[in-house]
């Protein structure tokens, strides 16, 4: 069984402030980073920023800026950002790195000697915000503004002497793939819409630019750089130090596992990134899922409709574990999901406060009072107890299938579903009423502290520094937590002293 998980974000472009959406995408990936991690797989998790192109250079212009300073002011806020939501990534590329300026031009020379790429002329729409060609059918016109369909960005119109990449070549192979490959793209909604815009044809791409000079040289004609996105995808592997196949890193970690986007770029990851490859003939990646958006009201979060919601402030004012359980917990993954500060709150309190840390500050001051801080001597567990503990060895297989098929919803379901039945056992048990039954009484806040241990180990992808906090209860550091111990059902040895916390989280009153 191949035990190396490779997981990526889009990188980011730093022509404005992170924002929720980029959160978003970071968090999610994280979660998976730290479940294969914690699940004993080798895992690379990379992330980092895209540089180059159009967008970048008029936004430093803008600032008055050359484009490399300012992209060396945006990404260092990128890459604290990842800080502060705690990311476990393993490296945070930037386009502008020379690592990966040669790995995309090897790419460009491979695909040229391969009579992938010819010069022509390309006269036709371009969306700078989006960094995209856009054919006729996909513009509309606003008041004598044309925008992209698509995106609904600005479109300008753009002529000049232009690369192309036989794009047309692949639409046949493409379609085969997406056939034999039917988990390729997820969810399956965004396939459907995939396969039907390659079967209305596939034109030629172009892949480079005259008008400008803010990217990669084409390395055989210097006054054209390379296409943002052709430079962009490339990251994915100049990460693991293509073109050198026989790297340790690529070795191990190319095809990469899963590439998580946003659904706006699908048709860049599960089109164009598979032609390339392909015409290079490099492996392709295992899985492109393309998630919702994270929807202020009913719009997309973005800076040209100014409805951003700002992480920074968000973690500041409620915490970063209270934020990362609130986004992978009730966007449903795949979907779109309006979020809002009401909403965040009630989830802070019902879920964390009330379900979590309510499970957590009962058991454990219980035990504080009547067995010292230490773990109970069990006797036989009873039909009750084996119930609620077998459940997670019952459902360890379907916990796995549907995290690797990325269906995070099963995942957090039974977490909360798990956390109410936990809570619902310590009261009908009643340990209180059981100090003249020693035994009976030790066995079931031995059962609660089990329970508490396997749903913090669960917890922790979501909630790193929390459940952390928690498993210090019973000693295990972080670097010892093991997934596939939440099906044993004695692992905590009896007699073991239990470390105290204090409150987990804060409710919030807006009444204080
Ligand atoms: N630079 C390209 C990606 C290149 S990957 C080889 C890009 N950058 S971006 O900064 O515009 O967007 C990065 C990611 O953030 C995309 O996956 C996009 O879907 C996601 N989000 C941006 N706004 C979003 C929301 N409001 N909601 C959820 N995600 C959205 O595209």
């Amino acid at each position: 069984m191949n035990k190396n998980y490779y997981i990526t974000t889009p990188i980011y472009y730093p022509s404005a402030k992170p924002h929720m959406g980029h959160a978003y995408s970071s968090i999610v990936a994280d979660f998976f980073a730290r479940l294969k991690r914690i699940q004993g797989f080798n895992v690379f998790f990379l992330t980092g920023t895209d540089e180059h192109g159009q967008k970048i250079q008029r936004a430093a212009k803008k600032k008055n800026m050359d484009p490399l300073t300012f992209c060396d002011e945006i990404s260092k806020t990128f890459k604290n950002l990842s800080k502060t939501l705690n990311l476990s990534n393993t490296d945070f590329i930037r386009t502008t790195e020379s690592r990966h300026v040669k790995s995309v031009q090897n790419l460009w020379n491979v695909l040229e000697k391969k009579g992938e790429i010819y010069l022509s002329k390309y006269s036709g729409w371009y969306s700078v915000s989006d960094e995209a060609f856009y054919s006729e059918n996909e513009i509309k016109n606003e008041n004598n503004n044309k925008t992209s369909i698509v995106s609904g960005s600005p479109v300008e119109w753009v002529e000049e002497e232009s690369y192309f990449f036989k794009l047309s070549k692949w639409e046949k192979p493409l379609l085969e793939f997406y056939e034999n490959n039917p988990n390729f793209i997820l969810p399956q909604a965004r396939k459907n819409e995939v396969i039907n815009f390659v079967k209305g044809g596939l034109k030629d791409l172009s892949v480079s630019r005259k008008s400008f000079s803010w990217g990669i040289k084409v390395p055989s004609n210097n006054d054209h750089v390379i296409y943002v996105w052709l430079d962009a995808l490339t990251n994915y592997i100049s990460a693991l130090n293509y073109p050198n196949q026989e790297d340790s890193l690529y070795k191990k970690f190319w095809p990469a596992t899963l590439h998580l986007i946003g659904k706006d770029i699908l048709r860049f990851h599960a089109i164009y990134w598979p032609a390339f490859l392909l015409a290079a003939n490099i492996p392709l990646p295992k899985r492109i899922y393309g998630h919702g958006w994270i929807l202020s009201g009913d719009e997309k979060m973005s800076k040209s409709k100014g409805n951003i919601l700002d992480p920074l402030e968000i973690i500041d004012k409620y915490g970063l574990d209270q934020l990362r359980y609130y986004l992978i917990k009730e966007v449903s993954f795949g979907n779109d999901g309006s979020i809002s500060k009401d909403k965040l709150e009630s989830c802070i309190n019902s879920d964390l406060a009330n379900n979590y840390g309510n499970l957590c500050q009962r058991v454990f001051s219980f035990n504080e009072k009547n067995l010292s801080l230490s773990i109970p001597t069990k006797s036989k567990f009873e039909k009750e107890d084996l119930e609620i503990l077998n459940n997670f060895k019952l459902n360890y297989k379907y916990l796995i299938q549907n995290i690797d098929s990325q269906n995070i919803n099963f995942y957090v379901d039974f977490i909360v579903n798990h956390l109410f039945a936990a809570n619902k056992y310590f009261n009908d048990q009643e340990p209180w009423k059981k100090k003249s039954d020693q035994k009976r009484m030790s066995t079931i806040v031995y059962v609660s502290l089990e329970l508490i241990r396997k749903l913090s180990i669960m917890l922790y992808p979501i909630i790193p520094v929390s459940a952390s906090k928690v498993l210090r209860v019973f000693n295990i550091s972080e670097d010892k937590i093991d997934f596939n111990s939440i099906i044993d059902n004695e692992f905590l040895k009896s007699e073991n002293k239990i470390n105290k916390i204090g409150i987990l989280f804060k409710k919030i009153d807006n009444n204080d």
